[in-house]
């Protein structure tokens, strides 16, 4: 019965009836009843449903629903029409309170400004049973919603707003790692410029170096060949006059000219090794190849030398058998001399020993290479002056050093000879029992196609070799 305030008056009488009309009406949230037949014929509608839809009370109560609202009305969204139609009928039909889809729905401004309030509804139509349980009436109520749907449309507008900036901050993010990533290749894009600039100027300076150096070397061994000639002279004459081939000399002139003779041959060698050292820099040294025996070499060798060691009180021991060589003769000779000399100059007691020995049997055929050996009992080498034993102008303080004369070039100029003319190396190993041990390692035979990268040996019968 308290369901349907309209029958109430049946049983309480007009004032009752009024009294839930009053109620009805008053009711903060719109309401209209409707009655459950095919028109749905409005009975009853409340104030707060006249003030939404904007109409007045007396177009409404005994028309059907949809005669009133044949489409959406007032022209800004409605009540879906159709929806509304088969919501109700499914009450109908169920018997069941069916809650429709959200509707957009403005309200008139009540300040006749002529402007609406957004609205959001969710109509709600729910059966009114009579005493048998038939659908009678069905109560159309529009819940608002606005409240919900702003907020909701707030905070997925937040969140999409949110969701951009995230957006925007990754593309930020992005484009920064797009653009380090552009620097970066430009740096290294500079700096490959930079470094393959760097790397053209040192070739430029590298090669000017060489040309310079190339010159350099060409220079002293022009020049030193021209020292040579007037220095021939003065050791020639000088010998002529102590020999008194030109008149007879008082002993004072005699041991003079025998000073000039002296050191006119001392500059003679050092000319001479400057000479050496440039070309071979220069990579213009000569090589000449030829047969001989390493035993006439030494033999000539211990006729040089024999006279010095003896003067100086020494020994002098070649083992000298015969063995026959294909190789620049002079340079040996050269090398071998330099090592006897340095022998000589460096020992002050005992005996220095020139010996060879043959390749091992092992190196098939005899491609490996032959050990000329020079050792001495002299005051030897320590092991820190061995490292710079080989580099030019580098001589070793010992009590000698001042008396023998030397320009410290003679291990460096041997080494570059036993290299590069004779294909070989030049070692030092000190003696266990004192004294120093050069070992000429070179092969035996020098065949044409043994090429250095310096120099070029090619052989004619009668002409020296000369580099191309
Ligand atoms: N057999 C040796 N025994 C000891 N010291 C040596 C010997 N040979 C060379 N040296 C040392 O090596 C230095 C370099 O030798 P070298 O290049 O021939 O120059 P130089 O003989 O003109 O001094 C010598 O000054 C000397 O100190
Ligand atoms: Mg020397």
């Amino acid at each position: 019965m308290q369901n349907d305030p309209f029958s109430a008056s049946k049983v309480n009488g007009e004032s009752a009836q009024t009294d839930y009309l009053r109620l009805f009406e008053a009711m903060p949230h719109p309401y209209l009843i409707l009655k459950a037949n095919e028109s749905f014929t409005i009975t009853a509608v409340n104030d707060r449903y006249l003030s939404a839809t904007g109409t007045a009370r007396a177009a409404l109560p005994g028309h059907g629903l949809f005669e009133i609202f044949p489409g959406n009305p007032g022209g800004n969204g409605g009540i879906g029409v159709s929806e509304l139609r088969t919501s109700l009928e499914r009450v109908m039909r169920d018997r069941v309170q069916d809650i429709m889809g959200i509707q957009k729905y403005d309200i008139p401004r009540r300040d006749n400004s002529g402007g609406f309030d957004v609205k959001y509804w969710r109509p709600v139509n729910t059966p009114v049973f009579d005493a048998e349980g038939r659908v009678t009436r069905i109560i159309h109520h529009l819940e608002d919603i606005t409240e919900f749907v702003l907020e909701r449309e707030r905070t997925s507008r937040e969140n999409s707003e949110k969701a951009e900036r995230v957006r925007e901050r990754a593309d930020h993010m992005e484009a920064e790692a797009m653009r380090l990533a552009h620097e970066r290749r430009e740096a290294a894009e500079r700096e490959k410029k930079i470094m393959a600039e760097a790397n053209r100027q040192l070739d430029e300076a590298y090669s000017r170096l060489k040309d310079i150096d190339r010159l350099k070397s060409m220079f002293i061994a022009s020049m030193s060949h021209e020292l040579r000639t007037p220095l021939n002279s003065i050791i020639g004459f000088s010998n002529v006059l102590v020999n008194e081939w030109a008149g007879p000399l008082n002993g004072e002139q005699r041991d003079n000219l025998a000073i000039i003779a002296r050191a006119g041959k001392h500059l003679l060698g050092l000319i001479n090794d400057v000479i050496d050292v440039s070309k071979i820099e220069a990579g213009k040294m000569d090589v000449h190849l030829e047969e001989f025996d390493l035993a006439d070499v030494q033999r000539e060798l211990y006729v040089m030398m024999g006279k010095d060691a003896r003067d100086r009180g020494l020994s002098l021991n070649m083992e000298a058998p015969s063995r026959i060589m294909r190789a620049d003769r002079q340079r040996l000779s050269q090398c071998l001399l330099n090592l006897i000399s340095n022998s000589l100059k460096y020992t002050e007691r005992g005996s220095v020993h020139v010996r060879a020995l043959p390749p091992p049997k092992s190196e098939n055929g005899g491609n490996g290479h032959l050990h000329i050996i020079v050792e001495d009992t002299g005051i030897g080498i320590n092991n820190e002056d061995a490292r710079n034993l080989f580099s030019p102008f580098v001589r070793f303080n010992s009590h000698l050093h001042s008396k023998e004369k030397g320009t410290g070039l003679g291990l460096y100029l041997a080494k570059k000879l036993a290299i590069q003319v004779l294909r070989g190396d030049l070692l030092y190993e000190p003696r266990s029992e004192g004294g120093s041990r050069f070992i000429l390692a070179i092969p035996e035979t020098i065949h044409e196609s043994t090429g250095s990268l310096e120099i070029h040996a090619t052989e004619t019968a009668t002409k020296p070799l000369t580099r191309v």
